[in-house]
């Protein structure tokens, strides 16, 4: 579904980045896979296979984003398919205790690298009238998670984000959508499944009981990067087992 397709996929050494890294990969793209740290990704690149090239860059960083978006450029010429994985919660706290050092770390990995990248990769895929653009979100951009504000904030306006460079992108040929996915077993939700009673607990509220797994968000990816989704833009896309219909 991808061949000859070119994509740049951030924070994908472990989780759902890898997972949609994989995806990608087996379906004929090269994938670039970013992360922080270069030997675990050297190593995900090895376990993937060479259609995956690893390049060390913090998206918080803004002198990093350019200096990848221009390697890849010089390397491999274009960018079909990015994709705005990587985020981080360091403020998973009380309200009344957040600081503004959190506020500005949360904003800057969660938002302003989505925004950063975009704003360097889509003028190509506008030149050449064709590109997806996904970024990853969250239900908790849908609702308010308990002492998660500026999670939920952030992914609020990723949400926005994308339905806004959608509407202006669309004319050129270039799509962008977002996945908000709901619990899923990575590192970054470990809070929420490792221990058994929590586990069951949320499992008792969600539809499709089995605790979600990477690769069921990585498909969804696949459909939205490739042309099989041709007039589909703008669109959060929910993926949470029917977590949210629980809510009343
Ligand atoms: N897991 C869930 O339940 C869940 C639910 C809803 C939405 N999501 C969203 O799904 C996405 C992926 O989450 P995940 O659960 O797969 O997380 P994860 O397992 O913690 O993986 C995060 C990935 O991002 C990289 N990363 C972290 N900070 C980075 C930075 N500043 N610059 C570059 N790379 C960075 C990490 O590698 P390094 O540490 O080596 O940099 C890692 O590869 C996130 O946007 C998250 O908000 C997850």
């Amino acid at each position: 579904m991808l061949k000859n397709k070119i994509a740049l996929v951030t924070g994908a050494s472990r989780g759902i980045g890898r997972a949609i890294a994989e995806t990608f990969v087996r379906e004929g793209a090269k994938v670039v896979i970013c992360g922080r740290k270069p030997d675990t990704l050297e190593q995900v690149a090895r376990e993937i296979g060479p259609a995956a090239i690893p390049i060390v860059c913090h998206v918080g960083r803004s002198e990093q984003i350019q200096s990848m978006v221009a390697q890849v450029t010089r390397e491999l010429g274009r960018i079909d398919i990015l994709v705005n994985n990587a985020a981080t919660n360091v403020a998973q706290a009380p309200c009344l205790d957040i600081d503004e050092g959190m506020f500005d770390k949360m904003i800057e990995i969660n938002l302003k690298s989505a925004f950063r990248l975009t704003q360097l990769v889509a003028p190509g895929m506008c030149e050449r009238g064709s590109g997806s653009i996904i970024n990853i979100s969250s239900i908790s951009g849908l609702r308010p998670q308990f002492e998660g504000l500026l999670y939920s904030v952030t992914k609020a306006a990723l949400n926005m984000m994308t339905e806004s460079y959608a509407l202006e992108l669309g004319p050129k040929g270039v799509r962008v959508n977002a996945i908000a996915p709901g619990l899923i077993q990575t590192e970054l939700s470990a809070y929420y499944w490792r221990d058994e009673t929590r586990r069951e607990k949320r499992m008792e509220q969600q539809p499709i009981r089995h605790l979600g797994q990477p690769m069921e968000i990585a498909e969804v990816a696949l459909l939205l990067a490739s042309d099989r989704s041709s007039f589909m833009t703008g669109q959060t896309l929910v993926v949470d087992g029917g977590r949210l219909l629980s809510s009343m």
